[in-house]
């Protein structure tokens, strides 16, 4: 079993699932070759993840490199037929929001959760990712055990949490799947490296609310690979122990550096967030920083055809500048419109020349700027979005996909609501389930 030397990167210690039945991998698959089990598929092994920015689904995938024949599936794409004729279930589950399902669980909470089905042949063990400054710590997980319980089907061991500042907890899980011998499994992520700051630039100097800044990376060893939408994951020193912190990617491995757009964040009694402060202001130009990056496959887009609306709000312009840069770097692709939300017209219009740029080359075919603070009053992404309710409903019929990016409170519930409103609920629900609407909420 591969663990990571630093215990905070838990998708390096991820090689979990390979043991159902006290089997390890090779002596699961020596047990096939001699025709002492059946083949996997459909009735075998099930491995479900619920994940909103791909840390369970890295170690589902994980477990099911190391479980061969095993279906993997998202619980969306879960249905009672699936579990009902399923003899062994492994679950790799987050929570999200206030104790809510990850935006690939809302079909299977709706559809499958709401009925219960008889699951008396079902035998399952779940992983619960959370975090315990939460008060509904790993909420959703236990949700889906009890309704598995009531439904007949039988818990193999009691759910693991882990909390993301304990990521050692996975250990114990490791412990009760009963795996012993290392399986040399691939692991999920890419390993955690040595990165500098070759550069930091405050965003927004004057600005009403928060400094914003944008930092630039640079690895020490070689350049890992990554896509739009993945995340950088970084170890912050504290005087608790160090602590991790996600950060949604700007920049693409083209550009050989990684670039973050930073919050800095201040707690209402003026306490500087340890994550934010470190990076913004304590951290040396040419200072050290451990960062592993973390692929979240649930901002990933799909075809480079597709037109794509890009929302968000402040730091939010991170994840979708990254969409944005990769569809401006190809030859041909479908059109890109960038709604962007910040507070005032006259410091917080970052990145104005390279979106005037784009907009200039075709790269971005609409940009919508809304200020909180503007002279017309104040203005947010979502009235854009109710303001301009038939070209959204256009660019949705024209096959276009949504993705959202940025704070949860503020921002990500307000524009689902009012997507739900120009769209209709179903809809909006629809095009979640297809993944045409995709969230890295935070
Ligand atoms: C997938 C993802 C992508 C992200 N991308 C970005 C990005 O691109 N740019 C960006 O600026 N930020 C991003 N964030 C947020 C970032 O990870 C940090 O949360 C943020 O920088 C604040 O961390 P901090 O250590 O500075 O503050 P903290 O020290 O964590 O404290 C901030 C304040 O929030 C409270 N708090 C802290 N943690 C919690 C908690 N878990 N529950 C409730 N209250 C809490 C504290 O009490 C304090 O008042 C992202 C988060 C996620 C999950
Ligand atoms: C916006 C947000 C809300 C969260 N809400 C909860 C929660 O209610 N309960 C909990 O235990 N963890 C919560 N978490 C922590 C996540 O479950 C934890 O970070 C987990 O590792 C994320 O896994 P994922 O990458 O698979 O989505 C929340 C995290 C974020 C960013």
């Amino acid at each position: 079993m591969i663990l990571s030397a630093d215990p905070l990167h838990w998708t390096m210690a991820a090689l979990t699932g390979a043991a159902w039945s006290g089997l390890t991998v090779r002596t699961l698959i020596r047990a096939r070759r001699a025709g002492q089990v059946a083949a996997t598929g459909p009735g075998g092994l099930l491995i479900g993840y619920a994940s909103q920015s791909g840390s369970s689904e890295a170690l589902a995938r994980a477990a099911a490199a190391a479980s061969p024949g095993a279906r993997l599936l998202s619980l969306d794409q879960i249905g009672v037929a699936d579990l009902a004729g399923t003899a062994q279930a492994q679950f790799y589950i987050s929570t999200t929001g206030d104790g809510d399902a990850p935006d690939n669980a809302t079909m299977f909470l709706a559809r499958v959760m709401a009925g219960c089905p008889e699951l008396g042949g079902l035998s399952y063990a779940i992983l619960a990712l959370g975090d315990r400054h939460y008060p509904r710590f790993c909420g959703f997980a236990h949700r889906l055990d009890h309704w598995l319980r009531a439904c007949g089907a039988t818990p193999r061991f009691p759910l693991t949490e882990v909390d993301r500042d304990q990521p050692t907890a996975l250990a114990t899980w490791r412990a009760r799947m009963g795996e012993t011998t290392n399986t040399g499994a691939p692991v999920s992520a890419a390993a955690p490296g040595r990165w500098r700051l070759a550069a930091r630039h405050h965003l927004n100097p004057g600005s009403p609310g928060g400094p914003l800044w944008h930092l630039v990376l640079e690895p020490e060893g070689p350049l890992p690979a990554w896509r739009a939408g993945d995340i950088a994951e970084i170890t912050i020193p504290s005087p608790e122990g160090p602590v991790r912190r996600d950060y949604s990617l700007a920049s693409l491995p083209a550009s050989g550096r990684a670039e973050l757009i930073l919050r800095e964040v201040i707690s209402e009694d003026g306490r500087p967030g340890t994550g934010s402060h470190w990076l913004c202001r304590q951290l040396g130009e040419g200072g050290a920083i451990d960062l592993s990056i973390r692929a979240n496959p649930g901002f990933h887009a799909g075809d480079d055809a597709m037109p794509m609306l890009l929302i968000g709000n402040g730091s939010g312009l991170a994840g979708l500048l990254a969409h944005l840069r990769h569809r401006a770097a190809l030859k041909a692709s479908g059109p890109v419109w960038l709604i962007h939300g910040e507070r005032s017209p006259d410091h917080d219009a970052v990145f104005a020349e390279e979106l005037s740029g784009y907009l200039a080359s075709g790269g971005l075919a609409r940009l919508d700027r809304s200020f909180s603070r503007g002279g017309g009053g104040p203005r947010y992404v979502q009235q854009i979005l109710r303001d301009s309710a038939a070209a959204v409903r256009a660019h949705v019929a024209a096959g276009g996909g949504i993705w959202i990016c940025g704070r949860r409170e503020g921002m990500a519930t307000d524009v689902q609501q009012a997507l739900e409103e120009v769209l209709g609920k179903d809809e909006t629900a629809r095009l979640m389930t297809e993944r045409r609407l995709r969230r890295d909420i935070y």
